[in-house]
């Protein structure tokens, strides 16, 4: 049995008055869950998270990784850096880096191997636009986004790690994947993992994101290969996001 893992989204949102007062909440409200729950916060905040989140089972995560070690790339942020902060958790390849900072299948498959080489635990996250789902190409789609990472780490980079499966179309829109439509897209990618490695397929957590709200995250959570969410705009709200939690435990 797999364990559920509920991630939030922070995306760029926040200021340390705001985050004081949702991190807060979420440490005090969570309870007994059988869920692993993270919060990916945008990087000047990572110190403030820690020491809120610290003694609680909540995890930080980073919402985006270079793939350099280190050099002259101005703006970014290394692996190392990330473990500096005690980051256990990284998105890779979200579909707003891939479509709005022009992240390609191999950069974001970069990133993905600089994660792990740095034990930090990538996010791989992959999904269709809607030209592509009614050109009905979704699984071709995820499963070329889900090859060039293998290409890159092979089958073992994916022991430890986690695939978020988020439909572009459903993020930020309100339209969420029915909970068949999100269980066809997870199967086909745990059938691709397990032609691969039964044993990592078996294991590795492969969320749902996009547009999970706590009216509609236990039945997304009831499929049989959905292990949990990764989730932006309820994420903000810490009642929302505890709502979510509890409905993954
Ligand atoms: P949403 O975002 O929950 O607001 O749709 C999900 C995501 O972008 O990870």
């Amino acid at each position: 049995m797999r364990q559920k893992l509920i991630a939030g989204n922070w995306k760029m949102h926040g200021s340390l008055a705001e985050n004081q007062t949702r991190l807060t909440q979420l440490v005090s409200g969570l309870g007994d869950t059988s869920a692993q729950v993270a919060v990916c916060v945008p990087a000047p905040y990572f110190t403030q998270c820690k020491s809120v989140l610290a003694g609680s089972a909540i995890q930080c995560g980073s919402q985006n990784i270079s793939e350099y070690e280190q050099g002259a790339y101005t703006g970014e942020i290394s692996a190392s850096m990330l473990k500096e902060f005690d980051v256990q958790y990284a998105l890779v390849g979200h579909s707003e880096r891939r479509e709005l900072f022009a992240e390609s299948s191999e950069q974001v498959a970069k990133k993905f191997a600089a994660a792990k080489q740095a034990r930090l635990i990538p996010v791989l996250c992959v999904g269709e636009t809607l030209e592509q789902r009614e050109a009905g190409i979704t699984e071709q789609v995820i499963a070329g986004q889900i090859s060039a990472v293998l290409d890159q780490v092979g089958i073992q980079g994916f022991a430890d790690s986690v695939v978020a499966y988020e439909p572009v179309w459903a993020i930020g829109t309100g339209k969420t994947a029915s909970p068949e439509q999100a269980q066809a897209v997870h199967k086909a990618i745990r059938v691709q993992l397990n032609a691969l490695n039964s044993e990592i397929a078996q294991k590795i957590q492969i969320l749902y994101g996009g547009s999970v709200k706590p009216n509609n995250a236990a039945a997304i959570f009831a499929q049989a290969d959905v292990d949990g969410a990764l989730v932006g705009g309820a994420a903000l709200n810490a009642q929302d996001f505890l709502q979510i939690c509890n409905a993954a435990s």
